[in-house]
């Protein structure tokens, strides 16, 4: 029977660094098998959910359940331990070690008399990279390896711990064409396996490439979450730039005052906009 109950529900989640209210009252839902992309603007706090979700972060308000069930995210183990995987921007490799050994990088497999198991690891590496049809040989040191092979390394080592959800940073952020297409193949190969992937994307034909859903952040807020399919290019652009479509313009809501604590933030958004720009609501 289907598993009805969300993998992962974040509810009404704010975070505030000190003077920054990066997040603002969250609410985000992530299915089982499904590929969601968050989309915005620079600093609209796409990678502070993702860091939340991680575990590397704890919300300021706000809760996260995770298969049904209450649940603080301590730390990055915590998140592994509950099926959560992560790859950010900046993955760190120790230059001088094999691929095998990168994969490995402090959970070593050892054998029952406490010696590293390099073949155990090799054999495992492979297998990781196999799963996303990768032909990268686990021997050679990490320091010969393109920014795509890297980046597949980093996404095979989520895969060790067999997570439900892989949560990633710009994926194909400074690849080339041919590189992204093969990460995004991955990613389709990590949801044909049964996972969903919560991916922070600002190059939007990517997005429509392989995203289920695409939720807009802007200043914090979640303004939308749509079907991919059921969205357009244009509509997304807009709602990362914040420009009213023209259904908002008809809204004669937005002459009224808004009501102190009101939490609709898009036509928060469009009311501050027009008020900026003088245009007529
Ligand atoms: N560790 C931090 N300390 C202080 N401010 C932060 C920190 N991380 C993010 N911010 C601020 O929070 C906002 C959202 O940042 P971020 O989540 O990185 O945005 P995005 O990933 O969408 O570009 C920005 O204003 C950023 O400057
Ligand atoms: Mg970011």
């Amino acid at each position: 029977m289907k598993d009805t109950t969300p993998l992962l529900e974040i509810r009404d989640v704010s975070m505030r660094f000190e003077f920054v209210e990066a997040l603002k009252s969250v609410n985000l839902t992530i299915g089982h098998q499904e590929v969601v992309a968050l989309v915005g603007d620079n600093g609209a706090g796409k990678s502070t959910l993702v860091k939340i979700i991680a575990g590397l972060y704890q919300p300021s308000t706000g809760s996260l359940r995770v298969r049904g069930q209450e649940t603080r995210i301590s730390d990055i183990r915590n998140a592994n331990a509950l099926g959560i995987a992560s790859v950010f921007q900046d993955n760190e490799f120790c230059e001088n070690l094999s691929v095998a050994a990168n994969l490995f990088l402090g959970k070593e497999l050892r054998t029952n008399y406490g010696i590293r198991d390099e073949n155990s690891m090799h054999v495992r590496a492979r297998a990781v990279l196999n799963t996303l049809s990768s032909s990268i040989q686990v021997s050679r040191p990490i320091s010969s390896l393109s920014m795509g092979q890297r980046r597949t390394v980093a996404i095979a080592k989520t895969l060790l711990n067999n997570p439900d959800l892989i949560l990633l940073d710009e994926p194909t952020d400074s690849l080339s064409i041919i590189q992204t297409a093969e990460v995004l193949e991955y990613i389709r190969r990590l949801r044909a396996e049964g996972r969903s992937v919560v991916m922070v994307c600002h190059d939007l034909p990517d997005v429509f490439a392989i995203a289920d859903r695409i939720a807009v952040l802007r200043q914090g807020w979640i303004i939308a979450v749509h079907n991919a399919s059921e969205t357009s290019y244009e509509q997304i652009l807009a709602e990362i730039a914040g420009i009213p479509n023209v259904d908002d313009h008809e809204d004669t809501d937005l002459e009224r005052p808004l009501p102190h604590g009101d939490c609709n933030p898009r036509r928060g958004l469009i009311k501050r906009r027009t008020e900026q720009s003088g245009l007529p609501a």
